[in-house]
C-alpha cells in the first residue's frame, strides 16, 4: 500500500486542464468490492469477448495450436480480476463541464495522471493492468464505489507483485507507420 500511495503521489504531478484538479483515484483492497468488481468484470468480458475466445480456442485446437496469448491473457485475467490485490480506479470530476463535443481536456486531466501511476508502480517493483472492459457495467461500479454523480471513471487499474521476471519491451509492429512527417 506504501507503494501505492507513493505511486499516486507522483501521478499528481500530470498535467492537468483549466488550472483545476479533476482527477480522482479510488484505492479498493477491500476484499467484497474486489470480489464485486471482479464479478462484474468478468461478466461484462465474457459478453463482449466470450464467443470470441471459444472460436479463438477451437480454431487454434483443430490446428494443434494454442489461443494467441494475449487473448489468452486477457482471459486469464478477466477470471481472476476480482483476486486482484488492488484496484486503483482513476476518475475524472466532470462538474460543470460539458460533455459534448471536445472533451479532450477533460480526459487529458486524469489519463496521463493514471499513466503515470503505471510507470511509478513499476519503478517499485509493482505490476498493473490498463483495463477498461468494466466500464460497460460503469453504472453498477460507480453505485459500488459511491461516485458522485458527477464523476466518470477513465481506467480501472489493477495493481500486484508481479510473478517471476517477465517484463520486456512491449511488442508494437511497425510503429514507425503510426508517426507521420508534418501531415498524415
Ligand atoms: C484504452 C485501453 C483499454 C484497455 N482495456 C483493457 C481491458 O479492459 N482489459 C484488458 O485485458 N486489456 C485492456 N487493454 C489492454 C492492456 O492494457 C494491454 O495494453 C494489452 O494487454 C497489451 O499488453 P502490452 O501493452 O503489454 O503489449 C486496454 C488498453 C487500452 C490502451
Amino acid at each position: 500500500m506504501e507503494s501505492i500511495l507513493r505511486a499516486l503521489g507522483y501521478a499528481g504531478q500530470a498535467p492537468t486542464g483549466g488550472a483545476s484538479i479533476r482527477a480522482h483515484f479510488v484505492v479498493v483492497t477491500d476484499p467484497g468490492t474486489r470480489a464485486e468488481l471482479g464479478e462484474h468484470y468478468r461478466r461484462v468480458w465474457n459478453a463482449r469477448y466470450g464467443e470470441f475466445l471459444e472460436a479463438a480456442r477451437s480454431e487454434a485446437a483443430r490446428r494443434g495450436e494454442k489461443a494467441p496469448s494475449d487473448l489468452e491473457s486477457a482471459a486469464h485475467l478477466a477470471a481472476n480480476m476480482g483476486r486482484m490485490p488492488v484496484h486503483v480506479v482513476a476518475c475524472v470530476d466532470t462538474a460543470g463541464r460539458s460533455m459534448d463535443g471536445n472533451q479532450a481536456s477533460l480526459w487529458g486531466s486524469v489519463l496521463p495522471a493514471a499513466w503515470s501511476y503505471m510507470l511509478a508502480v513499476r519503478s517499485l517493483g509493482l505490476a498493473s493492468a490498463w483495463t477498461t472492459v468494466l466500464l460497460d457495467a460503469e453504472q453498477e461500479v460507480a453505485e459500488l464505489l459511491e461516485l458522485p454523480e458527477s464523476v466518470r471513471i477513465g481506467a480501472v487499474l489493477p495493481t500486484a507483485h508481479p510473478l517471476g521476471e517477465g517484463f520486456r519491451p512491449a511488442r508494437r509492429d511497425n510503429w514507425a507507420a503510426h508517426i507521420h512527417d508534418e501531415r498524415w
